[in-house]
Order: C-alpha cells, then sequence, then structure tokens
C-alpha cells in the first residue's frame, strides 16, 4: 500500500501532493513549523491525513525539543499545537488529533513522567493515531461495500483514498472494498477545480490498483448522470455536523444535488475523528477560503485576467437532506443524524 506519510526518527516524510502524478517526490520535514507549511501549502491533504501529520509534527516537535524542565517544555508543547491548529481551518479530523496529543501530554504529566518519558508518549500515540486511521478505512471498506452495487458505476469527487488517510482511503476505501469482495466496479473521478485532487490523485490511485477509471472535468457530472451511467456516489468529508450537514471539497454540494434529481444514492464515507457533535449544523462549520492564484491559474499559466476578482472557498456544504448514509468504521448511519450520529459514540453495535 502506498506510504502517505511516515514517521522518522529524526523527520515526518510524506509524498507531495502537489507533484502527482507526474513526479513521486518525498519531502522530508525536520521540524514542527517545516510540518505545519507541508499541510498549509497541501503538500499532504485530505481531513484524516492532515490529523495524522499534526500529531507526527507535534510528536517530532517536542522529541527535538531541548528543555529539560516540564514548565519550558509544556510551553513549548502548547506553541507547536498552537502552531498545528494555525493551518487548515476546516477539516476537524486536525482538531481532534492535536486534542488527542493534549490528552496524552496531560495524561504524562499528571502520571509525573519525566521530559523523556513524555516524548516517548507523544510519540507513541501519533503512531496509534496513524494505525487506528488504517484500521477505520478498511472497516469503512467492508461496511461500505455492502451498500455498493453489484455492477457499480461510481462517481466521487475529491480525492479521499489512500493519500488523503493514513492508507487505504475512505470513500476509495469502500470502492476498494467492494472490488476485493468481487463487485464490479467502474469509477468516474470529477477531476475537482481548482487543485484537481480527482484528476491528479484519485485517478492515479485507482489506475495503479488496476480500478477502471474515468476521468471527467466537474461540469460533465450531469450529462453522466442523465445518461444512466452512474448509479452510485460515494465521497469523503472534511466535518460532519452533529445534524449530519457535511462539508466536503467545493462541488460535492453540486454533484448530491444532482445525485438527487437522478436518484442516485449518496453516500459520505468517513471516520467518527470526522463528526464534530459540538458544531450542530452545516452553516457553523468554518470554511477555509484559498489563495486566487488556485482560480486564475494553472501551474504557472495564467486562465483569468488580472483584475478578475475571484472566489475560491476550499469547501462547500452538503445539507443531511441530500445523504443516503454516512459511513464509518462503526457502521453506516442513516437520518435522522442528529439522532444516530450521537448513538455512534455510544458504543453501541455498528449497523448497516
Ligand atoms: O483540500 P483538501 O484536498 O484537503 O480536501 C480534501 C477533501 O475534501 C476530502 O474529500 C476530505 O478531506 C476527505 S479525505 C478522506
Amino acid at each position: 500500500m502506498l506510504p502517505t506519510i511516515v514517521r522518522e526518527a529524526d523527520a515526518v516524510v510524506m509524498i507531495d501532493q502537489r507533484k502527482l502524478p507526474s513526479q513521486e517526490i518525498y519531502v522530508r520535514c525536520k521540524s514542527a513549523s517545516e510540518v505545519a507549511k507541508a499541510i498549509r501549502t497541501m503538500v499532504i491533504r485530505g481531513a484524516p491525513a492532515i490529523g495524522v501529520a499534526a500529531a507526527m509534527g507535534i510528536a517530532l516537535g517536542m522529541r527535538k525539543s531541548k528543555s529539560t524542565g516540564t514548565q519550558k517544555f509544556a510551553a513549548e508543547f502548547q506553541h507547536v499545537c498552537d502552531l498545528m491548529a494555525s493551518t487548515r481551518p476546516t477539516a476537524v479530523n486536525l482538531f481532534w488529533a492535536i486534542d488527542r496529543m493534549k490528552r496524552t501530554f496531560a495524561a504524562a504529566v499528571q502520571a509525573g513522567e519525566s521530559v523523556e518519558q513524555i516524548k516517548d508518549r507523544l510519540d507513541r500515540e501519533a503512531e496509534l493515531i496513524h494505525d487506528e486511521d488504517v484500521a477505520s478505512c478498511r472497516a469503512m471498506g467492508a461496511f461500505g461495500a455492502e451498500v455498493v452495487p453489484a455492477d457499480a458505476k461510481i462517481l466521487t469527487h475529491c480525492n479521499a483514498g489512500a493519500l488523503a488517510t493514513a492508507g487505504y482511503g475512505t470513500a476509495l476505501g469502500v470502492i476498494r472494498g467492494a472490488v476485493e469482495r468481487g463487485k464490479h466496479v467502474v469509477v468516474f473521478a470529477d477531476e475537482t477545480r481548482p487543485f484537481l485532487q480527482g484528476a491528479r490523485l484519485t485517478a492515479w490511485e485507482l489506475v495503479r490498483d488496476g480500478i477502471d477509471t474515468t476521468v471527467i472535468t466537474d461540469n460533465m457530472a450531469g450529462a453522466l448522470m442523465r445518461q444512466g451511467k452512474v448509479n452510485f456516489v460515494v465521497v469523503g468529508a472534511d466535518r460532519i455536523a452533529a445534524n449530519g450537514d457535511t462539508a466536503n471539497k467545493i462541488g460535492t454540494y453540486s454533484v448530491a444535488v444532482l445525485a438527487r434529481e437522478h436518484q442516485i444514492p449518496f453516500y459520505v464515507a468517513a471516520p467518527l475523528s470526522t463528526v464534530d457533535l459540538s458544531t450542530p449544523d452545516g452553516a457553523h462549520i468554518p470554511i477555509e477560503e484559498r489563495n486566487a492564484k488556485e482560480v486564475t491559474h494553472v501551474g504557472s499559466a495564467r486562465l483569468a485576467p488580472a483584475g478578475a476578482k475571484v472566489w475560491n472557498p476550499a469547501f462547500d456544504v452538503t445539507p443531511h437532506e441530500l445523504i443516503a448514509g454516512i459511513i464509518t468504521e462503526r457502521g453506516i448511519f442513516r437520518a435522522p443524524f442528529a439522532e444516530t450520529l450521537t448513538r455512534a459514540f455510544d458504543h453501541e453495535p455498528a449497523r448497516v
């Protein structure tokens, strides 16, 4: 399986997702601030992956700390956590991972551990977050495969694959799960303007896996559905509010509306770390706006005239009414999401 992100003793190493598919280059981040920069500039992206990167970045930063006293070490830890939290605002997995590292730090201090012991604990926790994410993706793949049609024509948007997670993927995990269980699957990958995660990353991953993949531009999805060429949609998520409203890559909402019009089931696949019960609904999800250059340029080539204004929200919100089910590592949750998602955290048995 593709190594999205790996922790080495003195670095966090990640494949540069800005360069794929033309170049497979690995970036070595040797400090917490280099990891933060890699998240901000989208060397690594995708909600679960940036959570893992932040956790590893915090562990790396603290491993390299020269502080000997717990107080100074704690102040440094807080600074590194704040740095990670400032990178990208929408994906809640980032904040979830930072909180987990904070709880680990607090437990170590409470237990009276030395600075060296705290460093070890932080390393272990970051590794655990990584490994749990892969396991969650595989569980999502197993649950999701159940609802994929036997002869599946799947549309997906953005990249919710191995590259966007610690491995295997959420939406692409569901696709991989269906293929592994013998279903016949063809995939349509929206190119996903402006960063082209679909054309560059999803297509790259699926082609490597030998899965039949067709890239379309985002504005072709309606015509494709109209011609009966799609019978299932699955996407990832950056934040799922308590009522099921889901923030995901810009353009996801349009796909969901089109799916409803054509009576095609629209599923979201995400780990429970993406569910944010403290955000009541989609209107409360912070939406990142990125640099205008992502829209006006492709690479160094200018597309739009200088002087044109640009709106570049990185995400949109799909209202819960358009979602057939949310595929998680604990089963598939359906409406009324305000009830079922809350119960998902209550150690209820998984449901399909
Ligand atoms: O801006 P990105 O590339 O980080 O956005 C990624 C997405 O919107 C993904 O669909 C989402 O994070 C789920 S990844 C499993």
